[in-house]
């Protein structure tokens, strides 16, 4: 290896460049999946034997899917001792929601509104992975959706930009850490750019067609938020963005990430994207693949045996200049030796770390506290919930009630199956109130997989069916844990439906004819529509599927011993015909109900949701008084100030996410009738007020113009606050 002690990270690169052929530059840009785990289609072309080989020549900068100090240990020595010039692998993996012991899945953390807790989930899950060999998660997840039946809403912030930016943020600080040269800290990478969460139809790896108003206000924020935390990569996406595949778009890689935003990591495709260009009718062969992502700024090929295969060939005719390669390998070998990589290739390797780290007890801990904070407490009529905790008769009925796999979500390849508490072992730890279970029904027939498709069992078994009709009969309150399979959502899991899959909604009727006194406990990785259950249970507890702490996490929630605190990150559709549905959209030039039928509505349902964005409840409640904005008239560049009171009015000390949103009145691009612009989670005791403060600075009064300029427009404004995003208590102020 060369030693490069005292000169400055750009210098070292710009030496070890030098030295470089143009294959060994080619071999930076190529990332190989490991031997064992596939997340995406089988590979055609490589096999270990191969990749073994171009891993000896220095034609490999990157591996995925290769993890645990042993496995690490073996490639990344081939990569240092074997190769001409020595270059480190760096080792990506889905470091999702945890690596063995898992938080919640993103949707359901990002409904903590907790940036803290968000941030510490990182954490956690850094220190894990970076124990295991792995030194590059492919996370946050950063795309906004509005589209619940795209089954990775699981894997992201929800539908808006705003929350979505301070969650990517948090969960960047959380990977990376304040220095990325530490053993347990791992790059983070901010995906899919761009606007993957459009697909049509909800359905996956589809088109996306969107304004480029949508694009720069909606897609594009959370994407810059993580630039501005110095993420250090980003991955591209499957889609194609108004007819280019983004994985071959300069306009979004070249002019927009790496020019506006002057971002300096490196860009790594997603899985095969590359050569995906082929099958969407973009590049006639690899060769042409190869040209137009190069050229466009993909820097690394994940899996696509496009780069390896064709760049060195076109550099070598003169189609592509070889700057483009220096370019790229620069930005990929800088990252390494942030990582400290170059130092020592084995630091994420010590076996001694790994055992101590992966499972760690302080790790439990960690992802219950954030699994509690991540529920939502949707209707909590005549006081339901907390359950008493003694001499009470408890019927807990539900095929995922017992279930200790379906809850730690999909995205998990790392952790082992069946590791979560499930609901029936957190509510047995109560051990004053009776309790029985039967699960009524199965949700999936079969065996359960990340990688297969799962078959949804539409059986009924009447004997089963009776047994929980039973203990239902005979209970004080049922407990139905209800929802989605784990590997129901995530990547390649669109629905067409979002009502509970399976017949769990006949089981749910059925108890409900027997025993009303119901607390419905669901579990899932998208909004659901679930309209007859808010009309006629009393209570609903939006749980998620909350990793590998959930059993403990609910009951402690239904127990009252922790206060629910969550809020939605998505809007809860009545039903699917709703879809897309979400808090920020236009006001449309017919929005009021008129005298007659022409105006913007459906003639068969409402049009407001079951469950706004932002909605959640608690057990105690809270008033809302004193609003005031400081200055209702202000220059355009000023800050507005603006503050509330809010109280505890109820009987439980408990916290609240105080939400600001504003309404731009009047705008040369139409503004949405609000958008979240501030929130504080604040913790209040029974019977205190505290009065919280808000500021609007330049950052929140203004918008994108469809030429992606940023601008602020002096006009009305009207601003709300509230605890969820259809509180309307309003205020006003101009800009002058
Ligand atoms: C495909 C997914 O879209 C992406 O999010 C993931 O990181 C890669 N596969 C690698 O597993």
């Amino acid at each position: 290896m060369i030693d490069t002690k005292n000169e400055t990270i750009s210098e070292k690169v710009t030496l070890l460049l030098s030295k470089m052929t143009i294959e060994e530059k080619v071999g930076q840009m190529n990332q190989y999946n490991g031997f064992w785990d596939v997340t995406g289609p089988t590979p055609q072309n490589g096999n270990a034997k191969k990749k073994y080989e171009h891993l000896r020549k220095g034609w490999v900068g990157s591996m995925l899917n290769v993890r645990g100090t042993e496995n690490v240990r073996e490639v990344q020595r081939i990569a240092v001792e074997e190769s001409r010039l020595g270059i480190p692998l760096i080792i990506g993996f889905d470091v999702i929601h945890g690596y063995k012991t898992l938080s919640p899945i993103p949707i359901a953390e990002s409904a903590s509104w907790d940036l803290k807790a968000i941030e510490n989930s990182a954490r956690v899950a850094a220190t894990e992975a970076s124990a295991a060999g792995i030194n590059w998660t492919f996370a946050p997840m950063v795309d906004i959706s509005r589209d619940p039946r795209w089954g990775r809403v699981m894997e992201g912030g929800g539908e808006d930009p705003f929350l979505g930016s301070k969650i990517a943020q948090a969960r960047v600080k959380g990977f990376q850490g304040d220095d990325l040269s530490k053993p347990n800290t791992i790059a983070a990478c901010a995906k899919h750019f761009a606007a993957y969460g459009f697909s049509e139809a909800g359905k996956e790896y589809n088109s996306v067609d969107i304004g480029t108003s949508t694009l720069y206000n909606v897609v594009l924020p959370p994407f810059k938020a993580a630039v501005d935390s110095n993420v250090k990569t980003l991955m591209n996406s499957f889609n194609e963005l108004n007819g280019v595949p983004v994985t071959g778009s300069s306009f979004l890689q070249r002019e927009i990430l790496k020019g506006k935003w002057n971002f300096n990591g490196f860009v790594v495709s997603d899985w095969a994207s590359m050569r995906e260009l082929i099958e969407w009718g973009h590049a006639k062969d690899k060769k042409e693949a190869a040209k137009i992502a190069a050229t466009a700024g993909s820097d690394m090929d994940m899996e696509g045996y496009v780069y390896i295969e064709e760049l060195a060939k076109l550099v070598k005719d003169g189609t592509i200049k070889e700057s483009i390669l220096d370019d790229a390998v620069r930005r990929i070998l800088t990252v390494k030796y942030e990582l400290g990589l170059f130092d020592n290739p084995f630091l994420y390797c010590d076996e001694t770390n790994e055992k101590e780290q992966i499972g760690n007890e302080a790790h439990h801990e960690a992802v219950l506290d954030v699994a509690k904070k991540s529920i939502v407490l949707l209707k909590n009529e005549n006081n339901l919930l907390p359950l008493k905790k003694s001499g009470q008769k408890i019927a807990l009925i539900g095929p995922l009630a017992n279930d200790k796999n379906s809850p730690l979500g999909s995205w998990r390849l790392a952790s082992d199956d069946n590791t979560a508490v499930s609901v029936y072992e957190g509510l047995s730890k109560y051990k004053e109130n009776t309790l029985s279970f039967e699960k009524g029904i199965d949700l999936i027939e079969g065996n359960t997989s990340f990688t297969q498709p799962l078959k949804v069992n539409n059986t009924i078994n009447t004997s089963e069916i009776n047994k929980a009709l039973q203990i239902a009969k005979n209970a004080d309150v049922v407990v139905m844990v209800l929802g989605e399979h784990g590997f129901q959502s995530g990547e390649a899991r669109s629905r067409t439906e979002i009502d509970l899959p399976g017949r769990q909604q006949e089981l749910l009727e059925k108890v409900y004819e027997v025993n009303k006194n119901i607390v419905l406990v669901l579990n899932n990785g998208r909004p659901l529509a679930i309209e007859w259950a808010d009309k006629n249970i009393p209570a609903i507890v939006e749980a998620w599927q909350l990793g590998t702490q959930t059993g403990n996490a609910v009951a402690e929630v239904l127990y009252g011993d922790y206060n629910p605190s969550g809020k939605l990150p998505m809007t809860f559709p009545r039903n699917l015909g709703q879809v897309p549905i979400y808090y920020n959209h236009k006001s449309t030039g017919r929005p009021n109900p008129e005298n007659n039928v022409f105006w913007s509505h459906y003639i068969d349902s409402e049009n407001s949701p079951l469950y706004p964005f932002g909605y959640g409840l608690s057990y105690t409640t809270f008033k809302y008084s004193d609003f005031k904005v400081h200055n209702k008239k202000a220059s355009i560049n000023e800050d507005i100030k603006i503050s509330v009171k809010v109280s505890n009015t109820g009987n439980y000390d408990g916290k609240e996410v105080v939400q600001l949103y504003i309404r731009d009145l009047f705008g040369s691009i139409t503004r949405p009738v609000k958008e979240l612009k501030g929130f504080e989670l604040i913790e209040l005791k029974k019977g205190e007020s505290k009065v919280i403060d808000f500021t609007l600075t330049k950052n929140e009064l203004g918008f994108f113009n469809n030429q992606g300029e940023y601008i602020i427009e002096p006009g009305d404004f009207e601003v709300f606050v509230g605890g969820n995003s259809a509180e309307n208590l309003k205020e006003t102020f101009v800009l002058e």
